[in-house]
C-alpha cells in the first residue's frame, strides 16, 4: 500500500539503507508510533527484510509499536521519585485518566507509561508531559495539570521546560 508521508520520509532520506533508524523516528513522529502497513511500505521500498525493520523498532525504546496518544504522560518511578510517592502519581493519573499505565485512553488524547529516571533525581517526583518536565510532583498537582490539560486542550504550558 502507497504511504504519502512515509514516501516524503523515504525520499528526504534517499532511500539509504543506512538511514533505517532515522527514517523510522521520521514515522514515529508523523504517526506517533509506527503503523505496521508504514514497516511493510518502509521495507519494500528499502529492499531491508521486514524482520530487520521490526527488530529495529522492536530495539529502540523510542519506537512504538502501538498507538499512542496525543499526549504522553510519562510517570517516573526510578529510586529517587518512586521514594518520594511516584507510584501514588501514578495510581492517581491512572484513576483520573480511566487508563492503566501502558496504556491509551480511548478517545486517543493520552498515553500513560511508567519510566525509570529521566534524570532529574533532585526535582523528584518528577512527570514528563509532551516532553515537558514537571517536578516536585504530588497527586493532587498531577490532578490539576490534567484538568488544565483537559480544559485548554493544551499539554500543561504550566510547567517547567526541560530539565537544565
Ligand atoms: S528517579 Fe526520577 S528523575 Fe531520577
Amino acid at each position: 500500500m502507497e504511504d504519502k508521508k512515509a514516501r516524503e520520509i523515504l525520499e528526504h532520506y534517499k532511500y539509504e539503507q543506512n538511514q533505517l533508524i532515522h527514517i523510522l523516528q521520521d514515522i514515529q513522529t508523523e504517526y506517533r508510533y509506527l503503523p505496521r502497513e508504514t514497516l511493510s511500505f518502509v521495507s519494500r521500498e528499502l529492499k531491508i527484510p521486514l524482520s530487520r525493520v521490526y527488530s529495529v523498532g522492536n530495539f529502540y525504546n523510542a519506537f512504538s509499536l502501538k498507538p499512542k496518544g496525543r499526549h504522553l504522560i510519562s510517570v517516573c518511578l526510578g529510586t529517587a521519585c518512586h521514594v518520594r510517592g511516584g507510584k501514588r502519581i501514578s495510581e492517581e493519573i491512572e484513576r483520573v485518566l480511566n487508563v492503566k499505565s501502558g496504556g491509551t485512553t480511548p478517545d486517543q488524547e493520552y498515553t500513560l507509561e511508567t519510566v525509570n529516571c529521566v534524570g532529574a533525581c533532585a526535582l523528584g517526583p518528577v512527570i514528563v508531559v509532551d516532553g515537558k518536565y514537571h517536578g516536585q510532583m504530588t497527586s493532587a498537582k498531577a490532578k490539576k495539570l490534567l484538568s488544565a490539560m483537559k480544559d485548554s486542550g493544551g499539554n500543561g504550558k504550566n510547567g517547567k521546560n526541560k530539565k537544565s
